[in-house]
C-alpha cells in the first residue's frame, strides 16, 4: 500500500519537525490540503506556506485542491514543486480540459470526488486521469467519521479503472486508519491518506507502516 499523510492534521507550530518525522517515514507521498472556503466551509494553508516547506520535503507533494474553479491556481501549484494536483469534479466546470492543462503544466492530474458523486461521472475521463481520489468524508475537516459507502465505491472505480486503458491509481481520503483502510485495501485502493490517524498517535511512524504494511 502507498501512504499518504494529511499535513493537515500536523503541528502546524512546528512544521520542522513534523516534516523531518515524514521523511524519516515510510511515507510515499506528502498530501497537502487547500481550502478556499468557498467550496468547502474551511480554510487551512496556502501557497507561502506550502512554498515554505516544499524545500523541507522529500516526499512527492499530492496537493488536494478543494477550491472553486482551480484553474486559476495551476501555474502556482506547478511553482509550489507539486508532483500531483487533484482538482474535484464537483469544482471544475470544463473537466477534461482542466486536466490537460494540469499535464501542459508538467504535473500529474488527479480527480477528487466527493461522497455523493458517483463514480459513473468519471467514465469520460478515466483514461486521461493519474489518480481519482475518493473522499470517504464530505471534504473540509480532518478528524470526521468515515463513510462506509466508500468501500463500495472503490470497487466499483476499480471495475471501471480494469475495463478500461486507464492506468489510473485509486487514493482514498479521510477517516482513514488501519481498520478502514484495510477494507478499502481490499476493495482496491491504492494510496491511503490519513490524517488523525498518522499525526495524533504515539509514534506516527509506526502509524505509517502499519497502512503501509495493508
Ligand atoms: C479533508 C482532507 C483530508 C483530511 C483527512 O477535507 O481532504 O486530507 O486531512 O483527515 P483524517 O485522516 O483525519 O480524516
Ligand atoms: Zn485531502
Amino acid at each position: 500500500m502507498l501512504v499518504a499523510p494529511s499535513l493537515l492534521a500536523a503541528d502546524f507550530a512546528d512544521l520542522h519537525g513534523e516534516m523531518d518525522m515524514l521523511n524519516s517515514s515510510s511515507a510515499d507521498y506528502l498530501h497537502v490540503d487547500v481550502m478556499d472556503g468557498m467550496f468547502v466551509p474551511n480554510i487551512s494553508i496556502g501557497f507561502p506556506v506550502i512554498k515554505a516547506i516544499a524545500p523541507l520535503a522529500s516526499k512527492p507533494m499530492d496537493v488536494h485542491m478543494m477550491v472553486i474553479e482551480p484553474d486559476r491556481f495551476i501555474g502556482q501549484v506547478r511553482d509550489c514543486g507539486a508532483h500531483l494536483m487533484n482538482v474535484h469534479y464537483e469544482a471544475c466546470r470544463h473537466l477534461n480540459r482542466t486536466l490537460q492543462l494540469i499535464k501542459d503544466a508538467g504535473m500529474k492530474c488527479g480527480v477528487t470526488l466527493n461522497p455523493a458523486t458517483p463514480v459513473s461521472m468519471l467514465e469520460d475521463v478515466i483514461e486521461d486521469v493519474d489518480l481519482v481520489l475518493i473522499m470517504s468524508v464530505n471534504p473540509g475537516f480532518g478528524g470526521q467519521k468515515f463513510i462506509r459507502e466508500s468501500i463500495k465505491k472503490v470497487a466499483r472505480l476499480r471495475n471501471l479503472i480494469d475495463n478500461s486503458a486507464s492506468k489510473a491509481l485509486i487514493e482514498v481520503d479521510g477517516g482513514v486508519n488501519a481498520e478502514t483502510g484495510k477494507e478499502l485495501a481490499q476493495a482496491g485502493a491504492d494510496i491511503l491518506v490519513a490524517g488523525s490517524y498518522v499525526f495524533r498517535a504515539p509514534d506516527p511512524k509506526l502509524a505509517i507502516d502499519s497502512l503501509k504494511a495493508l
